[in-house]
């Protein structure tokens, strides 16, 4: 659905940093320097472009598709935007959008979908013809995460904001890698130990 986040547009940032510091930025930095130097990126759900000069600074060439439901949160991107960026906004949900891509940036975006409806995301948009790379961060718990209670409070009080918030019907975290792995994807990174986030880049094998 369409502006969903357009009342929240303008917290975002401070919100996420009043909960996870600065640590949401810093685990996509790290994933930019895995993105391709040139050629065409999809970035889905991509916010108020606070990823773009990273983005830039890594690989100028590179031309993106910025996907992105909400239209404050464009209007903000574009204010962030490198000038000579070479990007083009979409105004339009990510279920309504087709264009298969070799490479999909995905952060804290996968999150607010059932497992079903990634699946049906990831058919739609990778493309069949190459080995598709995915660059994804996320909130994952799992077994070797310290804290476990504050982690869980803190996620569950998350969920709870943006269904209040977003009317997102998500009760709980998707199984994103588990997921990937199924669907014949295998990691390229190693995930850094970031406590209840992942950071991964997922490309497909034939
Ligand atoms: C949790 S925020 C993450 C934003 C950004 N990726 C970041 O890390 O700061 C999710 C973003 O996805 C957008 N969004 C939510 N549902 C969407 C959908 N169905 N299609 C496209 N964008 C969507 C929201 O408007 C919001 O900007």
């Amino acid at each position: 659905m369409l502006n969903q986040y357009n009342k929240i547009a303008h917290f975002y940032t401070g919100l996420s940093r009043l909960v996870f510091g600065n640590q949401l930025l810093k685990i996509q930095q790290e994933l930019t320097t895995h993105l391709p130097t040139d050629g065409k990126l999809l970035i889905l759900g991509g916010g108020n472009g606070k990823i773009l000069p990273l983005i830039y600074q890594h690989a100028p060439c590179l031309s993106i598709n910025y996907v992105e439901a909400s239209s404050t949160m464009i209007q903000l991107a574009k204010k962030r935007a490198p000038n000579q960026q070479k990007i083009t906004f979409h105004h339009i949900d990510v279920l309504d959008y087709c264009h298969k891509h070799d490479h999909i940036y995905a952060g804290f975006f996968l999150d607010l979908f059932h497992e079903k409806q990634i699946e049906e995301l990831i058919l739609k948009l990778e493309n069949i013809k190459s080995e598709t790379t995915w660059y994804i961060a996320d909130f994952q718990l799992n077994r070797n995460t310290k804290y476990q209670l504050i982690r869980t409070i803190q996620l569950k009080a998350t969920i709870l904001f943006f269904r209040i918030a977003t009317q997102h019907s998500i009760k709980h975290l998707p199984n994103i890698d588990t997921l990937f792995i199924q669907m014949k994807y295998a990691p390229k990174t190693e995930t850094k130990g970031y406590p209840f986030i992942f950071c991964e880049v997922f490309k497909k094998q034939f």
